[in-house]
C-alpha cells in the first residue's frame, strides 16, 4: 500500500487552539481523518485535515473548500454535519460531526447485506441523492466506503463533490475506478457528468451489498488505461445471483445502463423501494450497534412489526452470507 506523508498528531495533540486529537480514523491520498476533542463544542468530532505533504498543493486546497461549500449548502439527516471549516493556514480542515459506527464497506467485505437491511438502506440514500441534487449538488463518489453505518446509514466525503454546472467543464476522470459512471470515466468524451452519475454509484454500491462483488470487477494493473481500466465503459454488468429477488435485481440493474438519461432519478428509486419497505416484516437496519448493543430508532421508514426485537442484525442474520427470513420483494 502507499505510504502518505502524516501529521502524526498522539492523543491530546493541538491541531489548532482548542482542538485535540484523539487518535487517527482514516484517510485517503489528500486527506488524514482524526478524532478529535473540540473544547468550543465540548463534543468529539472529526477534523479532516489536508496531508502534511499537500499543504502546498492547489487542487488539494481547492478540493477542502469545495468540500466545506458544500457541507455548508447541504442540511440532511442521511448527509454528514459540518461544524467548523478551517480553510486557510498552516492546518486547513473540516469538523465534522463524528459518525460512530462501521462503513459499509466495513461490514460487505463480512457479509452479504440481507434485503430486509438493503432495502432500507438503499431508500436513505435516494432521500440524500434527491435532496442533494435537488440543491444543485452532485457527490460523484458513492460507494460503501463513504457510507458510515452510525446507527443509520450516513453519507460522508463530499471531497469531489461539485455543482451540476461545474462539472459541465470537467475532462478528467473523477471518483473512484469501480464505482464510476462511464461519462466519469471519460468526461471529455461524454460530458454528461450528473445526478445520474450518482445514480449509478448507488447502482454498484447497492449491487455490491447484496451480492459481495462489483458489477464491473476493475482492472488488475494500476497502469490500465481506457476500456481496460473502466471496464464499465464497453462491458455488460455480470448478473446477479439467484439469491437477490427478480424485481430488486432489475432496479439495481436500471442504475447501470450505460446512457445517463435511461437510470431512474434517486427521486425513482425510491419510488420503486417504498412498498418494499413498508412491507418488510423486519427491522431495519439502524437498530444495528457496533459490539452487539442495540438501540431502537423512530423514523417515519421504520415499520416496527411482530416478533421484531431489534437483535443486531447483521451480526445475526447474515452470518455465513445466506439470506435468512422471507423477504420483500
Ligand atoms: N464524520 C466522520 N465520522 C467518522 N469517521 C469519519 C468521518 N469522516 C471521515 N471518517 C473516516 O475517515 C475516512 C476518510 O474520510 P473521507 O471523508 O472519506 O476522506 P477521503 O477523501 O480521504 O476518502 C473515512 O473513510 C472514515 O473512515
Ligand atoms: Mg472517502
Amino acid at each position: 500500500m502507499q505510504e502518505y506523508s502524516s501529521w502524526g498528531f498522539a492523543e491530546g495533540d493541538e491541531i489548532v487552539p482548542g482542538r485535540h486529537a484523539t487518535r487517527l480514523l482514516g484517510g485517503g491520498r489528500r486527506y488524514e481523518a482524526y478524532l478529535a476533542w473540540d473544547d468550543a463544542l465540548h463534543a468529539l468530532v472529526v477534523a479532516k485535515i489536508v496531508r502534511p505533504a499537500l499543504l502546498q498543493s492547489e487542487p488539494a486546497r481547492l478540493a477542502l473548500s469545495g468540500e466545506a461549500h458544500a457541507l455548508r449548502s447541504l442540511n440532511h439527516p442521511t448527509i454528514v454535519r459540518m461544524f467548523d471549516a478551517v480553510v486557510d493556514g498552516e492546518r486547513p480542515h473540516l469538523v465534522l460531526e463524528y459518525l460512530d459506527g462501521p462503513r459499509l464497506s466495513t461490514l460487505t467485505r463480512r457479509y452479504r447485506v440481507i434485503v430486509e437491511q438493503l432495502l432500507p438502506l438503499a431508500l436513505e440514500l435516494c432521500s440524500a441523492l434527491h435532496y442533494m441534487h435537488g440543491r444543485g449538488f452532485v457527490h460523484l463518489d458513492v460507494k460503501p466506503r463513504n457510507i458510515v453505518m452510525s446507527g443509520r446509514p450516513r453519507l460522508i466525503d463530499l471531497s469531489v463533490a461539485a455543482t451540476t454546472d461545474a462539472v459541465s467543464s470537467f475532462t478528467r476522470p473523477v471518483g473512484t475506478d469501480a464505482y464510476m459512471a462511464p461519462e466519469q470515466c471519460d468526461p471529455e468524451r461524454f460530458s454528461d457528468i450528473g445526478p445520474a452519475s450518482d445514480v449509478w454509484g448507488l447502482g454498484v454500491t447497492l449491487y455490491e451489498a447484496v451480492s459481495r462483488s462489483l458489477p464491473f470487477p476493475p482492472a488488475t494493473r494500476a497502469t490500465a488505461t481506457g476500456a481496460a481500466r473502466y471496464p464499465q465503459l464497453v462491458a455488460d454488468p455480470a448478473p446477479l445471483g439467484k439469491e437477490v429477488p427478480v424485481e430488486l435485481g432489475e432496479a439495481i440493474l436500471a442504475c447501470l445502463e450505460r446512457r445517463p438519461e435511461d437510470r431512474p432519478s434517486a427521486l425513482d428509486l425510491a419510488a420503486t423501494i417504498e412498498p418494499w419497505v413498508a412491507s418488510l416484516p423486519a427491522p431495519r437496519l439502524g437498530l444495528f450497534r457496533p459490539g452487539g448493543r442495540t438501540r431502537r430508532h423512530e423514523s417515519s421508514l421504520s415499520r416496527p412489526s411482530p416478533g421484531s426485537h431489534g437483535e443486531p442484525l447483521i451480526l445475526a442474520s447474515v452470518r455465513g452470507g445466506t439470506r435468512e427470513g422471507g423477504g420483500a420483494p
